[in-house]
């Protein structure tokens, strides 16, 4: 029988924090009367998050006609939720590189971006209207792997180079490991950073979107879609095989047949084409 969620923090101790710039963040870009200056006062604490951001604003993925120079101007044209998108990808991507599991972080990192613009160019062409919900959804689906990586470094390596090596279930080895999965951690982790209900839903339920609220299943197939993708595209570790259930619920949740699927597909492939760039950004 699975853990109940307090044993699981029980097990796990304290969950790394969202960095402090980044919990600011989402507080001045979640209240109506913050401006543009209030935000960038925020940001412009963190030297390492300005350059990122500005990088970011100027790579191909936001296809800017004038290069963006100053923090103002990258807050001006990327619009509130992008920069959110951008400092949670920022936080997600120091806990991703903290675990000691070697050649695998690299690996887990790009999986993980690669799942995020797949779920927002899925989310696009689905008319979700969420689009920046549906990125950090495809971005945090796995964090739960990182925090496992840095909490059980000898332990989750092994069973990350089985996975690897042996076409192991990565969800089943871990449940028979440590009780619980990846995507249980990962959802601790969210609601530890005060993310929203819907994001929890999306990395608890990424690969069985069936079982998340009716009100966040359709997030939690786009994201499970994007995962599948990612992995066919040979972007992480895993077999993308074990990922069929996940995109038969999916499809059923988004009522789309094989065709339409496979109609999409090729848009969301040309997506993360154009912005495979962003990758090296990050
Ligand atoms: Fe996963
Ligand atoms: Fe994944």
């Amino acid at each position: 029988m699975p853990i109940t969620p307090q044993e699981l923090i029980a097990n796990l101790g304290d969950l790394p924090p969202l960095p402090q710039v980044a919990s600011q963040v989402l507080r001045v870009s979640a209240d109506p009367d913050a401006n543009a200056e209030d935000l960038r006062k925020v940001i412009s604490m963190d030297q390492a998050l300005t350059s990122q951001i500005l990088k970011i604003s100027n790579s191909a993925m936001f296809g800017m006609v004038r290069e963006v120079t100053t923090l103002t101007q990258a807050i001006m044209t990327l619009g509130f939720s992008t920069i959110k998108s951008v400092v949670i990808a920022s936080s997600a991507k120091n806990l991703y590189h903290r675990g000691t599991v070697g050649l695998q972080e690299r690996l887990i990192w790009e999986h993980a971006l690669v799942s995020a613009i797949a779920s927002r160019a899925f989310a696009k062409s689905l008319r979700f209207p969420r689009m920046e919900e549906a990125f950090i959804g495809g971005l945090l689906h796995d964090i739960g792997k990182s925090v496992l990586g840095v909490k059980f470094p000898d332990r989750y390596g092994a069973l990350l180079r089985t996975v690897y090596n042996e076409n192991g279930v990565c969800l089943d080895l871990e449940l028979e490991t440590f009780g619980f999965d990846h995507a249980m951690v990962g959802e601790a982790l969210v609601s530890r950073w005060n993310l929203a209900t819907s994001l929890q839903a999306a990395v608890r339920w990424h690969h069985d979107p069936m079982h998340a609220e009716d009100v966040h299943r359709e997030l939690a197939a786009i994201v499970a879609l994007a995962n599948h993708l990612a992995l066919e595209e040979k972007v992480g570790i895993g077999d993308p095989h074990h990922l069929e259930d996940a995109t038969l619920q999916a499809m059923g949740i988004l009522q789309l047949s094989p065709e339409a699927l496979g109609g999409i597909k090729e848009g969301v492939k040309s997506a993360i084409e154009q912005d495979k760039t962003m990758i090296a950004e990050f």
